[in-house]
């Protein structure tokens, strides 16, 4: 058969879903009201507020703050937390470039450190490693909405004295071992940016457990204020890191359907991954053993709820990536390529970052391919779709 590529006709022709969805009722009912308010503005308003405490109570810790964005956010924390010049921070090589980038603006030094080879979030034995007199924290990625290895990573914290920073900005909503993550370590960050489960465009949240810490963290985001102190009195170093009203209003009538929308794309996912164990199996000479072609990369032990941001699947079908990610875009499937591990960026080893042995993040990011969030949110019918497209390309590979 001709592949859309090469002008055939395309696997899939109907939009996938868009994202973000419609507005629902109640946002532009909940927007309307702040923009007639002219509150606009965190200290004005309690739309930020209210957000911040229905997010720490879902996490299961009492305190949250509302950020412009999560990259500062783990700043904040971070900062927050004492992480400054002279610390070591230690990342995982397959995550966003914030991950490391908010370790930089502590004046710290992000170690970039692999990841478990199965279910590519951050190895416990690799932070082992890693691990110096100068490191003062870990920050576990809760990657593409499955939680990391909290018991084995909070074990290691403990065992060294560090702090724990959850990079929750992929997973709203997800659980780990029955408990919400972001209230795992000492301090956790979620994002509203376009891409994510929930958004207001831009936006972040920061969630912790200890009243001290909360304290130091608001400081971080209101210029050096302390809670409930003058307006012009700054008794420490701080920035303006706060969201707005309107965003914070786009927001909390999200709370209500974000676990109907988890079920919607776990539904998606669930669906996928019947469909790719029906792909006929690679033969038994060569790269291919005579397994599967694609297999969805595994959820660590311990998930008890992934929030499903992104699918990620393994190709073990030997393929040209170009030729895969092409060809499957022009198959009406389009697929992400993924991260490059963060030690290849000079951009981050010339601002100082210290790079561990990789390869299982180097590995990821010639062998993993990503279904995106918008995607994952279609009928689970569209499943097929998916995975006929790919039976399609690699019958080909290029
Ligand atoms: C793992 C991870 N960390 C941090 C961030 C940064 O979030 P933001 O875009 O809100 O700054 C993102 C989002 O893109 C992310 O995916």
């Amino acid at each position: 058969m001709k592949l859309a590529i090469d002008g055939g006709t395309p696997v899939r022709s109907a939009p996938w879903p868009s994202w973000p969805p419609p507005l629902s009722p109640a946002q532009r009912e909940l927007v309307g009201e702040v923009l007639e308010s002219g509150n606009w503005g965190a200290t004005q308003g309690s739309r930020c507020a209210e957000l911040a405490a229905a997010f720490a109570a879902r996490s299961a810790v009492s305190y949250g703050t509302a950020v412009g964005n999560a990259t500062l956010g783990l700043f904040a924390a971070l900062r927050g937390l004492g992480v400054g010049p002279g610390d070591e921070v230690i990342v995982p090589a397959y995550t966003f470039v914030a991950s490391a980038t908010s370790v930089l603006l502590t004046g710290a030094t992000p170690v970039i450190v692999d990841v478990d080879p199965v279910d590519l979030h951050l190895s416990v034995p690799a932070v082992e490693a890693a691990i110096t007199p100068r490191t003062a924290a870990i920050m576990p990625v809760h990657l593409a909405g499955s939680p990391a290895d909290m018991d084995g990573l909070t074990a290691s914290a403990v065992r060294h004295g560090l702090a724990v920073v959850e990079d929750s900005a992929q997973a709203h909503g997800a659980a780990y071992r029955g408990r919400p993550v972001g209230g795992l370590g000492d301090a956790g960050v979620f994002s509203f940016q376009s891409s994510k489960a929930m958004t207001a465009g831009e936006g972040g949240m920061i969630v912790c457990r200890d009243e001290d810490v909360h304290s130091r963290i608001w400081s971080v985001c209101n210029l050096g204020r302390r809670i409930g102190g003058q307006w012009y009195g700054h008794p420490e170093v701080g920035w303006n890191l706060r969201l707005t009203e309107i965003q914070a209003a786009l927001l909390l009538p999200w709370l209500d359907r974000l676990e109907e929308e988890i079920a919607r794309r776990n539904a998606f996912c669930v669906a996928v991954e019947r469909e790719l164990a029906r792909l006929p199996v690679l033969p038994a000479a060569g790269s291919g053993d005579g397994g599967p072609p694609v297999t969805v990369v595994p959820q660590p032990p311990g998930t008890t709820l992934d929030s499903r941001h992104l699918l990620m699947l393994r190709v073990n079908a030997p393929v040209d990536r170009e030729f895969l990610l092409a060809a499957m875009a022009a198959e009406g499937v389009p697929l992400e390529g993924g991260y490059p591990p963060l030690g290849t960026m000079a951009a981050l080893t010339d601002a100082g970052a210290r790079v561990e042995p990789c390869p299982s993040a180097e590995a990821a990011s010639r062998t993993v391919v990503w279904l995106r969030q918008s995607m994952l949110m279609d009928d689970p019918a569209g499943a097929s779709d998916v995975a006929e497209a790919l039976a399609r390309v690699l019958a080909r590979r290029g």
